[in-house]
């Protein structure tokens, strides 16, 4: 897009839950913007804040504090009848579905246009062309039951699109999926966010989820915001600790560090350069050797995509000469310790 424009404008928002006995901040002074048309992650651990914070996104949480500006209306100045239809142009989806499982795919999916009082003929008319955009047509008369995780997840989607929102919300949608349907339905995503124009907000405290399709991302923790940016540049270089907590999980489910006490640094593959030649080269070029502890990374027609863990020779002058070479090849190596375990 060449001009960014906001959708969301998020000023000082604070979410104070409060009761005799506990008072817990979920989202503390958090401000940024969302652009128009992007797909923009919303990423942290478990707790966060992350649900509480997109709940006020569509008024569903009354902000403490702070203002929630969607397309230039502040949501909590909107009275009952204003709410009611801003909301239809902000959609949602969650981890579970929330599909109605005595009811067929098509009744589901048409659901919010019969609340809405759209006759029959024309709701279901839509209905079946938001079931031929997620892929799903042949799917109308089927009961959920019958359907597989990703595909309950589309029919929710088709659903969502229903009526023809801005905003869609995805909080936790590919959580309660296997790898092959979380890709499935990131890329519909993907795709309905270019051929309708819909700007796609994702939450999730997966790093895969949105190193795969998000433009850029919100680090909350502790109710804070951490850290934003451009996506690529925050998987290259995690800056605040949250951030690399959360980038370095994303590459195997065993804690490489468990294994050494040495020096370790990660590397990213950023498309520019093949994975297997690095560690080759660095051999070739220099005599000196690293131990890959741990590597998640992919090959997109010959070039390397992912991040890398290797341990460092323990000698402080060999450890410069391979740093110098990484360096040198723009792998922008980072020290990784204990201390971000
Ligand atoms: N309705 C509520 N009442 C009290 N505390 C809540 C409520 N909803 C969420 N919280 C608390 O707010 C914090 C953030 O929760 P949540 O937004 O669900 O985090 P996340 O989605 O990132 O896992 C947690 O400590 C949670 O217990
Ligand atoms: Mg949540």
């Amino acid at each position: 897009m060449s001009k960014k424009e906001p959708i969301y404008i998020l000023n000082n928002v604070s979410k104070i839950f409060q009761d005799k006995n506990s008072r817990t901040v979920a989202v503390d002074d958090v401000s940024f913007e969302i652009n128009k048309g992007e797909i923009f992650g919303i990423i942290g651990m478990s707790g966060a804040g992350k649900s509480t914070l997109v709940r006020t996104l569509n008024r569903l949480e009354e902000v403490s504090e702070g203002q929630v500006i969607f397309d230039g209306k502040e949501l909590g100045k909107l009275n009952n009848k204003e709410l009611r239809s801003t909301r239809k142009e902000i959609a949602m989806i969650f981890q579970g579905f929330n599909l109605l499982l005595q009811k067929n795919v098509l009744a589901n999916v048409v659901l919010p246009l019969k609340l809405a009082g759209i006759p029959k003929k024309e709701r279901e008319e839509k209905g079946l062309e938001m079931l031929k955009v997620v892929g799903l047509e042949e799917k109308a008369k089927v009961y959920p039951a019958q359907l597989s995780g990703g595909q309950k997840q589309r029919v929710a989607i088709a659903r969502a699109l229903a009526m023809n929102p801005k905003v869609l919300l995805c909080d936790e949608a590919t959580s309660a999926l296997d790898p092959k349907m979380t890709e499935e339905v990131l890329k519909l995503l993907q795709e309905i966010n270019e051929t309708l124009d819909l700007t796609v907000i994702i939450i999730t405290h997966e790093m895969s989820v949105i190193e795969k399709i998000c433009d850029r991302v919100a680090i909350i923790d502790h109710g804070k915001l951490a850290e934003i940016g451009d996506v690529k540049e925050i998987f290259s270089s995690p800056k605040s600790s949250a951030a690399k907590h959360l980038v370095l999980p994303a590459l195997t489910g065993e804690n490489p560090f468990d294994m050494t006490d040495k020096k370790c640094y990660r590397l990213v593959f950023d498309g520019r350069s093949a994975t297997e030649p690095v560690i080759a080269n660095l051999v070739k070029e220099t005599g000196k050797y690293v131990n890959i502890l741990s590597a998640n990374t992919r090959s997109v027609g010959g070039v390397g995509y992912g991040q890398m863990i290797v341990e460092f020779p323990e000698d402080i002058k060999d450890q410069r000469v391979v740093l110098e070479y990484f360096n040198k090849i723009g792998m922008n190596p980072m020290e990784v310790s204990k201390a971000v375990k």
